[in-house]
């Protein structure tokens, strides 16, 4: 069983800017490969959706973009100038004309208005924000009644060797970027857990895709 839901150590935004100006240059060779799987499932579920307005949080360097469909708008923000650089570089590389704007902001407090988007996603950012219930709340505040919000992520196992090893490889969290012991309970509360589409996405069930259905009436 998961013994403490909060994670052992925090990133504050400064910590997550500095982890990720190291990682920018290396991230799609050292994490592209073992989260495509993931990231590929976020955006067919994102495709599948109806509406075209979509916020990605945590864009980062942009590995998500060349995937969505034409008729989809994407705005993509990120604390790190450095990987929204690379997302930048990508989007001119590739010609991506879906791509509306890539901004530098804090997706816990956006500067959006109230029910900008159709579909808020999220793919291996939940377990780096620092308040993850920030995150949700301002997801919900930005998405439209009848919106959906996706996040693909690695959570904490339930028990078994991998727990284990997640503990141990938490102490390195400033360093990874990223907390492994982040379970789902710290971004979900009950009644999101009980109304979420839950699936676990290879390889091994190492990640998650959680669809969160509209749930109210403004
Ligand atoms: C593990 S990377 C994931 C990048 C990308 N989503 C992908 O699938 O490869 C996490 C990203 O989240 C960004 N991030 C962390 N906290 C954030 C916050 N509060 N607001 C916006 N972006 C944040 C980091 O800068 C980093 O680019």
């Amino acid at each position: 069983m998961v013994s403490s839901l909060k994670p052992r150590s925090s990133l504050d935004a400064d910590s997550v800017r500095d982890a990720y100006r190291r990682w920018a240059r290396m991230y799609d060779k050292v994490f592209g490969g073992v989260s495509a799987f993931g990231r590929r499932r976020a955006v067919a579920a994102v495709n599948a959706l109806p509406g075209t307005r979509v916020l990605e949080v945590g864009v980062g360097t942009g590995l998500a973009l060349p995937s969505y469909r034409s008729d989809k708008r994407i705005t993509g923000i990120d604390l790190s100038e450095d990987m929204l650089a690379l997302a930048r570089e990508r989007v001119k590389r590739e010609g991506l004309r879906n791509v509306d704007e890539l901004m530098v902001m804090d997706a816990e407090h956006t500067t959006f208005a109230d029910n900008s988007f159709d579909i808020a996603v999220g793919m291996f950012v939940a377990s780096v924000v620092p308040h993850p219930d920030l995150l949700l709340a301002e997801l919900k505040r930005v998405v439209k009644p009848g919106g959906h919000i996706l996040f693909v992520n690695h959570f904490l196992a339930r028990g078994g060797l991998r727990l284990k090893v997640e503990k141990v490889m938490a102490r390195a969290s400033r360093a990874l970027g990223w907390h492994p012991d982040f379970a789902i309970e710290s971004l979900l509360p009950p009644e999101d857990m009980a109304r979420a589409t839950i699936v676990p996405v290879p390889p091994a069930g190492l990640f998650t895709l959680v669809t969160l259905p509209p749930e109210k009436t403004k």
